[in-house]
């Protein structure tokens, strides 16, 4: 139909003729000569309606409104003196239409799809109208081309992509599943894969060796600007591998497609403990762009005369006391800024917020009465103070220390605008440990199927490490993966000690633990999120941009109005009946 797309005329075509096809993004009347700005995929040409050539052209041109479907042919001029438009690619011609088709009308846009500040609601109900604009098209060939360049490494590793099961059983990522009623088999249920884990092991077993798959994973969990009920891991699986193997393949397969995408990344990423992130960052995905470490005052606050502080400090296990210097915050923020950082701390648990002011005659704040002379220097010497510094404290018990004090380090940062905003800072998270309790229920950190480093001591679960790895881009959690139990009285002992009793265990993973016996090799692998990978690709700060057809946070489609209620007769098929009060 298109001799053309709309950016590919240019000044070499002037005087053929040429055919193109798109929407119309503008038209403008000049006194009887119409110009319209005509839109596809690559972006926009000039047409011309002029009655001078053809009068014709010019009455349907009249009828013309903003994104009616067009084809128009006609021939290629350069536009006169003055007239050209450096802002476009095809700035320097037109088109002087001698045919015009209106292929489809339009009835008139509910938004402007160059107004950044339209209402998402009315955004997300016309999402095929949004994805028209040309940043969403960019974002939408990004991704193309980052999982192209994904299968294309992986292919020449000697990856094999295999498909595993949508309707499955449910699987163990520690989020509510989403079910699928069975008709066939009343009253039970299918559960959506969280990931494909259990059969990427399964597939090693199978002797597959090494397997990747672009995998839709459903996970029904609180959701933020980095969630999506459903989403796309990049998945690989290795067979008799260490945890130096599945590295070098994450960071080949990183440093490929951040390359493909324009992007200058390293080809390898340092490293840190997990426990040491917790420690510094207050964080297991530390943003490392900035320093602001978090500093240990705890011995210092150990002689302070302030009961609260003393008492704090005689656990030293549990409980932390962690220092955070704001360079030049003294000069940055006033006292309204500064009590508001208290109220942000108070949302996450912290019971206050104490300061110091660096000023020219040494350290000031309300606090510094319960010090001596000594350890007020000592606290200068350890957090590095100059004069205009501020520094802060947060006290208690070392979870909720970490965590408020890992946010407040990211906030302040942000409040000061040092992130620099292109930067890419990687980081592998390593050693995590093996379990965490909480509430005192036992949980696998990643999931249960990760390699412990030992249990031979089995007197404090926390302090047991396994051999487990997240890579973190910015402050986000990109990846994360694992070398897996592949013994099957390993993988039973760690069922053990989560108080997952034998028959549970055989009821929900019982294939695991049979395949585990036959000859299952040694194996590992990761996952990442694909549109976490390419939110930080694109510079955009929710995976709602980059996902074609979303949901909103209340994990609706507003578009197509899923979920939604279903007819009885269909209820009945799947002996399924709907609570009248859905509160009882
Ligand atoms: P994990 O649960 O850490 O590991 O998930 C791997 C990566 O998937 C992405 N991700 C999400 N992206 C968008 N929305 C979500 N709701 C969401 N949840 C997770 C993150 C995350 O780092 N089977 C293991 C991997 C393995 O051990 O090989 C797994 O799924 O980027």
């Amino acid at each position: 139909m298109r001799t053309h797309y709309c950016t590919d005329v240019n000044e070499e075509n002037i005087g053929q003729t040429v055919t193109v096809a798109g929407w119309v993004n503008s038209r403008r009347d000049h006194g009887g000569i119409i110009f319209i700005d005509l839109r596809d995929k690559g972006g926009i040409v000039q047409l011309v309606a002029d009655p001078a050539d053809n009068e014709e052209v010019l009455k349907i041109a009249e009828t013309v409104r903003d994104e009616f479907v067009l084809v128009g042919t006609g021939k290629v001029r350069a536009r006169g003196e003055g007239l050209e438009n450096p802002n476009l690619k095809t700035g320097k011609i037109e088109i002087i239409l001698e045919k015009l088709v209106i292929e489809n009308r339009s009835k008139p846009m509910p938004f402007d799809l160059n107004d950044e500040k339209v209402n998402d609601e009315i955004k997300l109900r016309n999402r095929f109208l949004e994805l028209r604009s040309e940043k969403m098209f960019d974002i939408f060939k990004l991704r193309s081309k980052a999982a192209i360049q994904v299968r294309n490494t992986l292919d020449e590793l000697g990856f094999l992509d295999v498909e595993t099961p949508i309707l499955t059983k449910s699987t163990p990522e520690g989020a509510r599943d989403y079910l699928v009623p069975s008709r066939v088999h009343g009253g039970e249920f299918y559960a959506l894969p969280q990931s494909p884990q259990l059969f990427k092991q399964l597939l090693m077993v199978s002797g597959f060796d090494k397997y990747f798959q672009i995998a839709k994973c459903f996970r029904d969990e609180d959701l933020r600007a980095d969630r999506q009920p459903e989403f796309t891991q990049i998945d690989v699986e290795m067979s008799f591998c260490d945890q130096e193997d599945v590295i070098k393949v994450a960071e080949k397969l990183i440093f490929d497609v951040f390359t493909k995408c324009g992007k200058t990344v390293p080809q390898t990423f340092p490293r840190m403990k997990y426990w040491d992130a917790m420690e510094t960052y207050g964080s297991d995905k530390p943003d490392i762009r900035f320093e602001m470490p978090l500093v240990d005052v705890i011995d210092i606050f150990a002689n302070s005369t302030n009961e609260i502080f003393s008492n704090i400090s005689k656990d030293k296990k549990n409980n932390r006391i962690k220092a955070l210097k704001c360079p030049n915050g003294d000069n940055i923020f006033s006292k309204r800024q500064m009590k508001g950082f208290e109220d942000y701390v108070r949302k996450f648990g912290a019971k206050g917020l104490g300061y110091f002011q660096m000023k020219e005659d040494g350290l000031k704040g309300p606090l510094t009465k319960f010090f001596s002379e000594a350890d007020l220097e000592e606290i200068i010497k350890v957090t590095e103070l100059e004069v205009g510094d501020v520094v802060f404290f947060g006290a208690g018990d070392k979870k909720t220390v970490w965590d408020y004090m890992g946010r407040f380090r990211l906030y302040l940062a942000e409040a000061m605008d040092i992130i620099p905003a292109d930067a890419f800072e990687f980081l592998w998270v390593v050693d995590f440990p093996m379990f965490e309790v909480e509430d005192g229920k036992i949980k696998a950190l990643h999931h249960p199927f990760t390699m412990p480093k030992s249990l031979d001591d089995i007197s404090d679960l926390e302090n047991i490490e396994s051999i487990a790895y997240d890579i973190v881009l910015n402050g986000t959690e990109l990846g994360g993966g694992s070398i897996r139990i592949h013994k099957e009285d390993i993988q039973s002992k760690v069922f053990e000690l989560m108080g997952i009793s034998n028959e549970e265990a055989r009821e929900k993973f019982g294939f695991l633990l049979d395949a585990l016996q036959y000859g299952a090799p040694s194996h590992g692998g990761f996952a990442m999120g694909l549109d976490r990978m390419i939110m930080l690709l694109a510079g955009t700060d929710s995976i709602r941009d980059v996902i074609a057809f979303p949901k909103t946070q209340k994990a609706q489609c507003l578009l197509t109005q899923a979920p939604s209620a279903v007819d009885t007769e269909q209820l009945k098929d799947l002996s399924l009946r709907i609570r009248k009060n859905l509160e009882a």
